[in-house]
């Protein structure tokens, strides 16, 4: 695949998963999730703004009977995670006894998915696991499992197939890696 390079603000960014491998990770994850799922109707909430294309893809090749709903906590505003917990918004659903299966897009040090486990385990619901299509391992900062994981990344900021860079390159098919 020919590399491509991407202005966005004042950094470069060079083409670094393309989106034959992420849709070809993305069917092994759906297969899982149909096989631990079976008979569980498991009840999706994608995290917004950033899971918005994963989620699309994903739930496309999930094929047990289930539900999607949309939440969102508060915004990254650059390049570095903070440390403090994120306000959850837009929980409609009474997941009390449900199987929840969380979407995200990425976990880097793990601040978010930890302050949003606490917050949706105060609803008790049956079980809580969280999906991402990106992980950052080296920047993990919490005791969290995350059971299904897309592709495991170095510890790099990346943008693309609906991660942004200060709101600008969630459009972008491929997932393209900072240079400069
Ligand atoms: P954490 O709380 O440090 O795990 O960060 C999770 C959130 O930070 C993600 O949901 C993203 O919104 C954002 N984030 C972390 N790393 C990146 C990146 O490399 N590119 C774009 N957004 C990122």
């Amino acid at each position: 695949m020919e590399p491509r390079t991407v202005k966005i603000h004042d950094c470069e960014f060079s083409t670094y998963i393309f989106e034959e491998e992420i849709i070809a990770r993305i069917n092994i994850l759906a297969e899982q999730i149909d096989e631990d799922y079976a008979d569980k109707q498991p009840l999706f909430l994608a995290v917004l703004n950033g899971s918005f294309m994963f989620v699309s893809d994903l739930l496309k090749r999930v094929s047990v009977p289930c539900e999607i709903s949309f939440i969102r906590l508060k915004s990254y505003q650059d390049m570095h995670s903070t440390g403090k917990v994120k306000e959850l918004l837009g929980l409609t659903e009474d997941i009390r006894g449900r199987h929840v299966v969380v979407l995200e897009d990425i976990v880097d040090t793990g601040h978010t998915v930890h302050g949003l486990l606490q917050q949706l385990k105060e609803h008790n619901p049956a079980s809580v696991e969280i999906a991402t299509l990106l992980m950052k391992p080296e920047c993990l900062q919490h005791q969290i499992e995350v059971k299904y994981v897309a592709r495991s990344i170095p510890n790099d900021f990346v943008v693309g197939y609906g991660l942004d860079y200060n709101g600008l390159g969630r459009n972008l098919r491929d997932i393209y890696k900072i240079v400069s």
